[in-house]
């Protein structure tokens, strides 16, 4: 861990803003990548106002919000990223752009360094056959919101080294955060639990079991969960869960894990959750 001084997240998107914001919080210098101008620039205000906010609630102070903003450093240029010690890629959710980039990243990166991926879902283990340099790939899954969710899933690819998945579960604790330690399977452990729990969800709405309101009141009050599942379906990203039921579907191969076609319309109708202004909700 000794050896982590500088991070590199690729993606200014939900994921990449909070896993660059949990980073330089934990003292680690850190470059911003994002090939977007207004999303980078989109991502670094967020971060700038969850930091203003937690000077207004006194969870720290002015200065300790400056500071923190002074480690991050925008970057609109892959090679800006080449002397980072750890890269952790927050990219679109796309087999084809996660392989690119790890190609490039796998040119630019100093040889040391370790190349980590934020997918829920694509296989570690064929991310890391992009590059030449597969011991040194891991998946490192963090929670949305990632400055609130206590939790990184630790994903160990076939070649993944221990000594390289050792220093990442030490970066995950350095940044606040618990680590678990889980194998390259199909939707990993958390999605493999909780995506099938959300369109189970959109099952019994299809069936005309229960309405949107009283499913997520029902889980809300009688499971103690923070959200309803489709409300939580919604923050996620409607075409995120059903990519990851696909992708639980195609890899294990059992029709338990058969995507909702109720899923699939609202997605086929661009109605995404939060981020389109509608899903199972209207925002
Ligand atoms: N970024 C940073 N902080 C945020 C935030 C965000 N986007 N959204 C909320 N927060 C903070 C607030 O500032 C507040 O902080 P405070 O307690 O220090 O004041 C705290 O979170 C609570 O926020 P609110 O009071 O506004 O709202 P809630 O009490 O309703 O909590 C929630 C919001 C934390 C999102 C809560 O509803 C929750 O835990 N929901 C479930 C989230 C979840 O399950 N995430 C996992 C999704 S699965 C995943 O990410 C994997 C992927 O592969 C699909």
């Amino acid at each position: 861990m000794s050896n982590i001084k500088t991070i590199g997240v690729i993606g200014a998107g939900q994921m990449g803003r909070g896993i660059a914001q949990v980073a330089a919080q934990a003292g680690l210098d850190t470059a911003l990548f994002d090939v977007n101008s207004e999303g980078l620039s989109a991502g670094v205000e967020f971060i700038q106002k969850q930091m203003l906010r937690g000077v207004e609630k006194k969870k720290w102070s002015d200065s300790v919000a400056t500071e923190v903003m002074a480690r991050i450093q925008p970057c609109q240029a892959l090679e800006e990223l080449k002397d980072c010690d750890l890269l952790i890629e927050a990219a679109t959710e796309n087999k084809q752009i996660k392989f690119q980039i790890f190609k490039d990243l796998d040119k630019i990166a100093k040889e040391s360094a370790i190349l980590a991926t934020n997918t829920s879902s694509i296989s570690i283990t064929e991310i890391a056959a992009a590059t030449g340099r597969p011991e040194q790939v891991v998946g490192m899954h963090f929670m949305n919101p990632v400055p609130v969710m206590k939790l990184v899933e630790g994903i160990r690819g076939l070649e993944t080294s221990e000594a390289v998945f050792d220093t990442v579960e030490a970066v995950a604790i350095k940044m606040g955060k618990t680590f678990i330690k889980v194998q390259d399977v199909a939707g990993f452990a958390i999605n493999r639990i909780l995506m099938p729990m959300i369109n189970e969800a959109v099952y019994t709405l299809y069936e005309g079991v229960a309405t949107v309101e009283d499913i997520d009141t029902g889980m809300k009050l009688g499971c103690n969960q923070p959200m309803g599942p489709l409300e939580l379906a919604d923050f996620i990203g409607l075409d995120t869960c059903l990519a990851i039921m696909e992708v639980l579907h195609e890899g294990l191969g059992d029709t338990k894990y058969r995507p909702c076609p109720l899923l699939k319309k609202y997605v086929l109708a661009k109605r995404f959750g939060r981020k389109s202004g509608r899903g199972f909700y209207e925002y």
